[in-house]
This record gives C-alpha cells, structure tokens and sequence, in this order.
C-alpha cells in the first residue's frame, strides 16, 4: 500500500492569487480547519516575502500541531535564515528551497549557467541542513526543464541532503500522459531518488492541473502539492478537493493508495477559503461548486429518486454537505416536482397537481433563475384561489 502525502499550499501559492491578502487570523483559521482535514504538510507561507508574511508562519508553526509546517525559501543564505527563523517552532518543521532549472529561466530571469545553478542549489540544500534534516528541493519550471539536467541536479541535491525532490509544472504546460511519462524517468534515472520523497508541484493554465497531477501519482509520485479550490498564481494549482476525491472515488482504481484525510472536512474549509480571500467558486466547479451535487434534468432526477448512484458517483455527505439536490427548472418532470410538492408539505388530487405541474413547467419555461419562492407563490396561488 502506498500512502500519498497531502502538501497543501494554498496558505502560499494560493495566497499569491492576484488580489488576496489573508490577515494573520484568517490564515491561522485555514490552517486549523487544514489540520482537522489532515493534510500531511501546510506550506505556510514565504516568510521572506514581508513581516506579515513571516508573523503569520511563525503563529501557524507554533500553534498547529500533527501537521509538518513548511515555508518557503529562495535557494540564498538570507531566505533560508528567515524561514528558519519563522518555523523553528513547528512539531515538525521543513524548509523548501527553489531554483529554477528550466533553460528560459537560467537564461533571462537568473542569468545564471546550468552549472552555477547546480553549485547554488547544492550549497542551499547544505546550509539548511544545519537547521534541520526536513528539506525539500523544488526545480521550478521542472517541466520545461531538460530532463539530463534534472537528473543531474537532483542527484547533487539529494548527496547535499534534501528528503524531498519536487518536480512542479510551474506554468501548467504539462500534458497528464507526457507528465506522467517525465514523472517516471526522473524516479527510474536520478540516482538516490529511491531514498527520498517525489512530489508534484501541478498549475492550471490549460484546466489539466488535476489530471498531471494524478498521472504523476500513479507513475510514482509520493506526495501532491495542492490548493483548496485550485486557488494559486494566475489559473492557480491543483484543487486538493479534486486530488483527495478522485482517490477515495475511484478506489477501484487506486487500490494500493492509502488516503488519510477527513474529506468530511472539505466543504467547511472551501467555504473559509473562499469567504477569506474573496474568490467565489465557480458554480459548475468539481466537488465544491454549488451545482456539484445539484440536478435540474427530469430523466435524472428521476433516476436519482429511485437510486441515487444513477448520476451520482460521490455521496454529497463524504464532503460534509447535508445532502444533494433536486433543483426544480424547465427540464425536471413530474417525480422531482411531486416530491418538492412532497417535502414542502402540500397534499394535492390527481387534477390539482397536474394544474400546478402544466403553470410550473410554463413558469420555467419563460423565467430565467426560477426560484423556490417563485414555485412556492405559484402553489399557493392554485391551492388557496378564491
Ligand atoms: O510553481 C512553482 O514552481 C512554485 C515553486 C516555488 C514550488 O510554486
Ligand atoms: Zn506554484
């Protein structure tokens, strides 16, 4: 059985949303309900990157227990002594140095060689191993990188002392099969990677975040690096909501992973993250939009009311909703509408409730966002007309 290690970062990348700035209080609030779903790693934050920043880590790292806390570093002394600095409280502290490897990026934002890039990284790992024995290595823009080079850097990095090599996809431009393929070379070519963790490290400009993700699961990867509703850098990362399902839902499929998470936990916190930054979730959005359990069509609702596995492959209680819905609309038919008539406590012949079923239907047909108040003003107008 293999355990997949839950590295959620919607504290830092998904903080670097454009236009969200999360108070000390709210980001300790995340990290609690992030604790009591039980991901295995927070990444609070990038203490460098301000004072707010490395006051909001070092709470988090001294108040959430059972849970690594990791923060972010630049691969330099100054980064690394700061993040440091912010965490040493932590139960279980982890420092996550990055350097980019990808060839537009050592050319024209490092303006660095490859080999300057190796002796850089290699001397970070080592420095922050006098700190502590729980760091991770990131290769940013890894899957625009050359994959001889990544072998080559990741083998000096894991000799200098990193437990943790992650391979993210830094400007989402990997393909699932493509990225499951990369996945798998680096773990069958890098010498040592068998003593470490691999993580992945997924964004969503072209909507495949998830999917990479779960491809470099299944061609080995141990722990996935997530955001609560995908929030995260322009498209943002992969949706740890959509990550955790797809392997509790298709255990048939994973059967060898180990999933440890309470997804009981899941709505509560994707409601907190989204009221705190201020980014609503996108109604059609996987697990935790607002029709994600929600059916209008006449032939599904039926299906649903005679057995709910029909059309639907989740349970909307293993998420921590009370239950699904019927959404009454132009498309539901007669079952989903006598069972509305049903739980709203109407008690109708034959005659009355095909009279209230033909204005209903012609009520949809004409209203654009019909609600229950509409449906209910209907009723009462047929059933109490003088
Ligand atoms: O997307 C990225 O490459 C990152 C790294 C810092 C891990 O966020
Ligand atoms: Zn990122």
């Amino acid at each position: 059985m293999r355990k997949i290690k839950v590295f959620d970062t919607t504290l830092r990348d998904g903080e670097q949303s454009p236009g969200v700035n999360l108070t000390k209080e709210e980001k300790l609030a995340i990290a609690e309900q992030l604790s009591m779903l039980k991901v295995d790693v927070i990444e609070a934050g990038f203490p460098i990157s301000s004072q707010g920043d490395f006051e909001s880590v070092k709470t988090i790292a001294e108040k959430i227990r059972d849970v690594e806390i990791a923060a972010l570093a630049r691969a330099n002394y100054k980064d690394i002594d700061c993040a440091w600095e912010a965490i040493q409280d932590a139960e279980n502290p982890r420092i996550h140095v990055f350097i980019a490897t990808s060839p537009i990026h050592m050319k024209y934002k490092l303006n660095m060689t490859p080999n300057q890039v190796i002796e850089r990284a290699v001397d970070a790992v080592k420095y922050a191993s006098k700190y502590t024995q729980n760091i991770e290595f990131s290769a940013e823009d890894a899957s625009r990188s050359d994959l001889e080079f990544l072998y080559l850097i990741f083998e000096k990095v894991i000799q200098a002392g990193a437990t943790v090599i992650n391979v993210p996809d830094t400007v989402g431009y990997a393909i699932p099969q493509e990225f499951g393929t990369f996945i798998k070379k680096i773990k069958e070519n890098t010498k040592g990677i068998d003593k470490v963790e691999l993580s992945v490290h997924c964004h969503n400009d072209l909507g495949m975040a998830t999917a990479n993700t779960v491809a470099a699961v299944i061609n080995g990867a141990d722990q996935v690096e997530v955001a609560v509703n995908g929030i995260g850098e322009r498209a943002g990362n992969s949706a740890l909501e959509e990550v955790i399902m797809t392997f509790v839902t298709r255990k048939d499929f994973f059967k060898d992973i180990i999933v440890t998470q309470d997804t009981s936990q899941i709505i509560k916190l994707s409601t907190m993250v989204s009221n705190f930054t201020g980014m609503p979730v996108q109604p059609n959005k996987a697990i935790v939009g607002k029709n994600a359990f929600a059916h209008e069509s006449g032939i599904h609702q039926d299906g649903l009311i005679k057995e709910r596995t029909t059309y639907e492959i989740m349970d909307a209680k293993s998420i921590g909703l009370k239950n699904n819905s019927l959404v009454l609309g132009k498309h539901s038919g007669r079952h989903a509408f006598k069972e509305y008539l049903n739980a709203s406590g109407y008690k109708v012949d034959e005659d009355t409730f095909e009279k209230l079923f033909n204005k209903f239907k012609n009520l949809a047909d004409k209203k654009k966002n019909l609600s229950n108040a509409d449906i209910d003003a209907l009723i009462s107008d047929e059933i109490y007309k003088v």
